[in-house]
């Protein structure tokens, strides 16, 4: 009687763990990145200066040409202050684009010989940090096109 108890808690709890496993973004939580949040944005700020200014511009702009002289082989930095296209994605792709240079969510994969992958340089915090500042850049109007984009994903 008792082996049988124990052997029925032993398979509930493996079926339990297969459903764990199968359930989507296991073990991750899902990034929010909020430009109201003033400590990251002054700490993203400083961090955009020293990692991210040099290509996508200190005024957040992108490269001169970046949507006519970009190419597959060669593309630009776009700009992230909302003329660009950064705003079209939500918050979980933002972060693993630039994190590992590709977003499943997103759908696309960086050109990670023009756009460094930052997960040896920046520490989560850090880059939900600088993508704070990059969205505290953005109008009300972009920044409720991007609230309809996170929600069309299931974020708030
Ligand atoms: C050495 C130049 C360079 C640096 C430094 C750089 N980037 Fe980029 N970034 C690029 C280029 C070029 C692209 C476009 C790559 C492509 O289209 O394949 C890009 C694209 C991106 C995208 C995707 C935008 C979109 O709409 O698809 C994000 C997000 C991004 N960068 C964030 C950052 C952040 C945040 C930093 C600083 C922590 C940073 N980048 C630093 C060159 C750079």
């Amino acid at each position: 009687m008792e082996i049988r108890l124990i052997a029925g808690i032993i398979v509930l709890l493996i079926g339990a763990g297969v459903l764990y496993l199968m359930m989507p973004e296991h073990g991750r939580q899902a990034v929010r990145i909020d430009h109201t949040d003033m400590q990251a944005v002054a700490l993203g700020s400083e961090i955009y200066k020293a990692e991210c200014a040099s290509c996508h511009g200190a005024d957040r702009a992108g490269q001169a040409g970046w949507d006519t002289l970009s190419t597959k082989e060669n593309p630009l930095a776009p700009p992230h202050d909302g003329s660009g296209h950064t705003w079209q994605h939500p918050d979980d792709a933002l972060f693993d684009l630039t994190k590992y240079g590709i977003s499943t969510i997103a759908c696309r994969t960086l050109d990670t010989d023009s756009m460094p992958k930052f997960e040896d340089v920046l520490n989560d915090r850090q880059i939900v940090a600088v993508l704070a500042y990059i969205k505290s850049g953005w109008s009300e109007d972009i920044l409720a096109q991007n609230r309809d984009i996170n929600a069309l994903y299931g974020y708030q």
